[in-house]
């Protein structure tokens, strides 16, 4: 059967959802944000950000605000973190969990910010370049808010990379043939060209970071994986149809024996801007 590839992903306009579908995709985000490998390639972002005490910062695209909060430690209190998500719902949802910390909560678009020209320090762009409609007109944006010498941190997946072992061979192919043909063109490859993006855009000290990201067992990787996942139904995501009650069987098995494995690159490329 011809995949169906989607036009648009659900994050490129959560408002747009059942509410109950948006808060169970706030909370998928919030269950990854506590996977130790995410964490991994957060902590890699960070290293290559280096915001200073006192930093104001951006997070474009900031989901629930997690990241921003964390941000917002590191920066102390002479620091600022702006939150920044299209989703009014989402940025409701962020202002919900605030902790007191210096964050500012805005809704807008990653493409046309209202923020004035040179006017933060540093940027931080997770997981979102694959669901914008024209990632090197953000990049634009991100670019004309920072000021000179600041620093713009890219973080995105490289869907290609999936791979897995322990379940038959064949199947594996299926599961990744069919993911592939849903994810729109920016999905399926993101991460691996945001290195290219901001040497294009003239950033210096551009450093680009891959973070392979491996799941050892089912449980670990379905936080991650939604293919992997028993709770995302098939019609919301990409186990394909005939096949997905063997899939589940196998990777149960592998999980059982202790040799399953999945695999997922994250890119973590940083530029400055000159
Ligand atoms: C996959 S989530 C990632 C959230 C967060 N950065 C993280 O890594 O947990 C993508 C987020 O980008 C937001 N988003 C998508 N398109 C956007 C746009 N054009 N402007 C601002 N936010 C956008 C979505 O609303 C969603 O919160």
């Amino acid at each position: 059967m011809k995949p169906v590839q989607m036009e648009r992903t659900p994050f490129a306009d959560l408002d747009g959802l059942p509410s109950e579908m948006t808060a169970m995709l706030l909370a998928a985000l919030e269950a990854m944000g506590h996977h130790p490998e995410i964490r991994r390639v957060r902590d890699t972002a960070l290293q290559a950000l280096r915001p200073e005490p006192g930093a104001r910062l951006l997070d474009a695209g900031s989901g629930a605000g997690d990241v921003a909060r964390w941000l917002a430690a590191k920066v102390g209190p002479a620091g600022e973190v702006i939150a920044l998500d299209s989703s009014a719902a989402t940025i409701t949802a962020a202002r919900q969990r605030h902790d007191g910390s210096n964050v500012r909560y805005l809704t807008g678009d990653v493409a046309a910010t209202t923020l004035p020209a040179d006017s933060v320090d540093g940027v931080w762009c997770e997981r979102v370049l694959q669901h914008v409609d024209d990632a090197d007109v953000v990049i634009g944006e991100l670019i004309r808010v920072t000021r000179p010498g600041g620093r713009i941190c890219l973080i995105d997946t490289d869907w290609g990379s999936l791979a897995f072992d322990g379940v038959p061979a064949r199947l594996a192919r299926t599961v990744v043939a069919t993911m592939h043909g849903r994810l729109t063109p920016h999905q399926a490859d993101m991460g691996r060209t945001l290195r290219r993006r901001l040497v294009g855009a003239r950033l210096a000290e551009v450093t680009a970071t891959p973070v392979t990201c491996v799941f050892g067992d089912p449980a670990s990787a379905a936080v991650v994986l939604p293919m992997v996942n028993p709770m995302v139904p098939q019609e919301a995501w990409m186990t394909p149809p005939g096949v997905r009650d063997e899939w589940f069987s196998y990777v149960d098995a592998a999980g059982h024996r202790g040799d399953f494995l999945a695999i997922l690159t994250i890119w973590v490329v940083t530029g400055t801007v000159v």
